[in-house]
């Protein structure tokens, strides 16, 4: 396969990314307070929905998305993605939970998500967390010009297959920038010097779903939340970056974030 040149964005379109993404990432800052015993994921999503509109006066990306019908995603426990916010969903002690943040501002699209544990958490909360967040940077650490897609998977497998966890395959990563999702497709899996070559300027999100358990799936009659299969539990984590001559440039950084690993 070769590069895709209609996938290189503008040095204007790569500008609005970056503040886009910054929206993104600062609406999970923004409800890190908020995310604690107690509170149901409706109110996550109200919170998150208000604070997008009225004070970034921007959009969010999901609501009537194919049909979603919320602003954010929230994902508890053995919900892999796309988790539906719910009135009745009652965080509680020992809970873990996805936040999956899209915002549209000038036309452009900025995408992540990250995990909480509510108080204490066991072990392996902890643990599934972390490796879902390390695999994340093992693949980030695999961007730069000239690198293979495959790369990143086969760094993120290097990351997750040790601890005995396992990989989502039916979601990916995706192309971003003034739509959702486009080309190309991130797999979160792969052999070392297969698929698309990436290029300078390239825009797009990793997001491993890690499973503690199998990496199936299936989905329910909501037509939209993704459970494990053993309903075993699953954590993700997720950033937007674009393609750097010698590594990346993330988006949707978090201040508490060390990102000083990456080159550029
Ligand atoms: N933010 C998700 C992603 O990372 C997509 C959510 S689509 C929705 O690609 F419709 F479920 F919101
Ligand atoms: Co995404
Ligand atoms: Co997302």
């Amino acid at each position: 396969m070769t590069t895709n040149n209609s996938l290189i964005q503008s040095p204007e379109a790569i500008e609005k990314m970056r503040v886009a993404g910054k929206l993104a990432s600062d609406v999970l800052v923004m409800l890190d307070e908020h995310v604690k015993v107690g509170v149901t994921t409706e109110a996550l999503n109200q919170i998150a929905h208000d604070y997008i509109v009225n004070v970034q006066q921007a959009i969010p990306a999901p609501l009537n998305y194919h049909g979603f019908p919320k602003s954010i995603c929230t994902s508890v426990n053995h919900v892999v993605c796309h988790g539906i916010p719910d009135e009745n969903k009652v965080l509680k002690e020992g809970d873990i939970i996805n936040i999956d943040v899209t915002v549209i501002k000038d036309g452009y699209y900025g995408d992540t998500s990250k995990m909480w544990i509510i108080g204490e958490g066991s072990i392996m909360a902890k643990r599934i967390c972390d490796v879902a967040q390390k695999a994340l940077y093992a693949g980030m650490s695999a961007v730069k010009d000239g690198a293979y897609l495959g790369d990143i998977g086969a760094a993120i497998q290097a990351v997750v297959e040790p601890e005995r966890f396992s990989i989502v395959r039916e979601f990916c990563g995706h192309g971003i920038s003034n739509s959702f999702h486009h080309e190309p497709q991130v797999l979160h899996y792969g052999k070392k010097g297969t698929g698309m070559q990436l290029k300078t300027g390239m825009t797009f999100t990793i997001e491993p779903m890690i499973n503690q358990g199998t990496w199936k799936t299936k989905i329910l009659p909501d037509q939209w939340t993704a459970i494990t299969k053993d309903r075993k539990l699953s954590a993700q984590w997720e950033h937007t970056m674009v393609v750097t001559d010698n590594g990346c440039e993330v988006f949707t950084t978090r201040p508490e974030e060390d990102l000083s690993f990456l080159t550029t």
